[in-house]
């Protein structure tokens, strides 16, 4: 069976919301959607979630919600994932191993009677916390996941593309898909590596199109130029980008055997 899964790079506040409601529902019609993954660190007004901003876009379509650096911005959020109200993962290797960390690191969802495991690491690069290696964090991830799981997705939020491709390298034949998010910006090399994983460094982002990966052009600019910290705000209205790509992965063998990027620039209005 081949089963199609659609990712979609860091929904960004309401904007990146009102962007997914809008849109959500006619592309899983066009590209036969099976499956929705999101990355849901900035759902809720750009830095972590909530659960009334996750079922907002549960309740069109999204599946299964990953994170990232953001994901203990909001206490209330860390409860939602803490006590599974939604399904929402934070990064296996956000601490080493045997350290206790609220939520869980993958999750087990279905499709059609095949299970899948959808996996959220994190880099360690450029961030000034100290997470656990994300190469052998993926390592324990599979072991406890198992052989008999064929289909694996894996969600690698890193700020370094460097980093991200290694990554893939790393993951291929293992994986069948690996997607990179959190820069936010969306790269354009979506193939599918040696050993039939479909990778992607970036997807991207769900949010303002005329910003600054999510933020007001106006004070992202102004903190390049004063260094004078300032609250970032975020649009509620106006033009709007969702980013994502679309995998389709063979249930027998595991492996990817087609990614396309999907990208959308839309009008946003309350
Ligand atoms: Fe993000
Ligand atoms: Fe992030």
């Amino acid at each position: 069976m081949i089963i199609k899964i659609l990712a979609i790079g860091d929904i960004v506040g309401k904007i990146g919301r009102r962007a997914l409601v809008a849109l959500l529902p006619d592309i899983k019609k066009e590209y036969d959607v099976d499956l929705v993954i999101a990355n849901a660190e900035n759902i809720a007004h750009g830095k972590g979630f909530s659960y009334e901003t996750l079922k907002e876009v549960s309740d069109v379509g999204v599946d299964v919600f990953t994170t990232g650096n953001h994901m203990n911005k909001k206490p209330e959020g860390v409860t939602v994932m803490d006590t599974k109200q939604m399904t929402v993962i934070r990064p296996y290797n956000w601490a080493e191993p045997g350290v206790s960390v609220p939520g869980e690191g993958f999750v087990m969802t279905e499709v059609g009677g095949v299970r899948i495991a959808v996996v959220n690491v994190i880099g360690q690069a450029f961030f000034k916390e100290k997470y656990a290696n994300p190469f052998h964090g993926f390592d324990r991830a599979l072991a406890e996941i198992g052989d008999d799981i064929k289909v694996i997705i894996v969600d690698m939020h890193a700020e370094a593309t460097s980093e991200k491709v290694a990554f893939g390298w790393y993951a291929d034949g293992r994986a069948s898909c690996v997607f990179g998010t959190h820069t936010h910006v969306p790269t354009a090399d979506a193939r599918i590596l040696l050993q039939g994983t479909g990778y992607v460094s970036d997807l991207g982002m769900t949010g303002d199109y005329n910003g600054v990966i999510g933020v007001s052009r106006e004070e992202a600019v102004a903190q390049f130029l004063t260094n004078l910290s300032s609250n970032y705000t975020l649009k509620e209205e106006g033009t709007a980008q969702m980013n994502a790509v679309v995998a389709s992965i063979d249930t027998e063998t595991g492996k990817c055997i087609a990614i396309e990027r999907v990208d959308r620039v839309i009008e946003v209005h309350s």
